[in-house]
């Protein structure tokens, strides 16, 4: 059985992202897997502030004891780590950043504790065109951080969503979140 941490980017209740998300979790969790969701946008996650306090001594934690160091333990008992947001300003969401930042507090003598972990990722934008989206450079971003730890890139689903709820009639968008879903379930 694995378990898999999905961040949800997204602050809205009933949009594009949480629509996936839950779409995922259904069939992951039907497959007798374990799914946690952090609604990131419900936690007072404070800016990673540079200081480095972390790399004395690695202590997996925060000097600033916000929730961060509460929600360090669920990425840490992962196998999977699930990046979903909404594109905003041709990038992720400001709420996954965020948290984002602070995995710097994860370092370890040499390395990082997300050394060889497994990602994959979903994101819905406004535009009807991937390319005018943001979404190609915001995979960049996140294939930079996978390579970073060393990691496998289990798959990025990605495709229009917009102000309403558009995504389940989204043929191709459904048929790519159900392929991920059997590459998660099958790790
Ligand atoms: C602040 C903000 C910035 C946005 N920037 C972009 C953008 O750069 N590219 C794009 O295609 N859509 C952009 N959008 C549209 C959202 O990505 C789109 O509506 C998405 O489906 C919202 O996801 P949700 O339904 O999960 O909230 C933006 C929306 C907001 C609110």
């Amino acid at each position: 059985m694995s378990k898999v941490l999905i961040l949800n980017g997204s602050p809205r209740k009933k949009g594009n992202t949480i629509f996936l998300i839950q779409e995922l979790s259904r069939i992951i969790i039907q497959n007798g897997h374990e799914v946690e969701i952090l609604n990131l946008n419900d936690y007072d996650i404070k800016p990673c502030q540079g200081c480095l306090w972390c790399y004395k001594d690695f202590p997996l934690r925060c000097i600033q004891n916000d929730v961060m160091n509460g929600l360090y333990p669920s990425v840490l008992d992962s196998d999977v780590i699930v990046f979903a947001s909404p594109i905003y300003w041709f990038n992720y969401s400001a709420q996954l950043k965020l948290f984002i930042d602070r995995l710097i507090a994860l370092h370890v003598q040499g390395g990082h504790s997300l050394n060889g972990h497994k990602f994959a990722s979903i994101f819905v934008y406004g535009d009807s065109n991937a390319k005018g989206s943001g979404v190609h450079s915001t995979i960049e971003s996140i294939d930079h951080m996978i390579r970073y730890f060393r990691g496998e890139n289990l798959g990025v689903v990605h495709g229009t969503g917009g102000d309403s709820l558009t995504v389940p009639n989204n043929a191709e968008i459904m048929k790519d979140l159900r392929e991920l879903a059997e590459k998660i379930c099958s790790i």
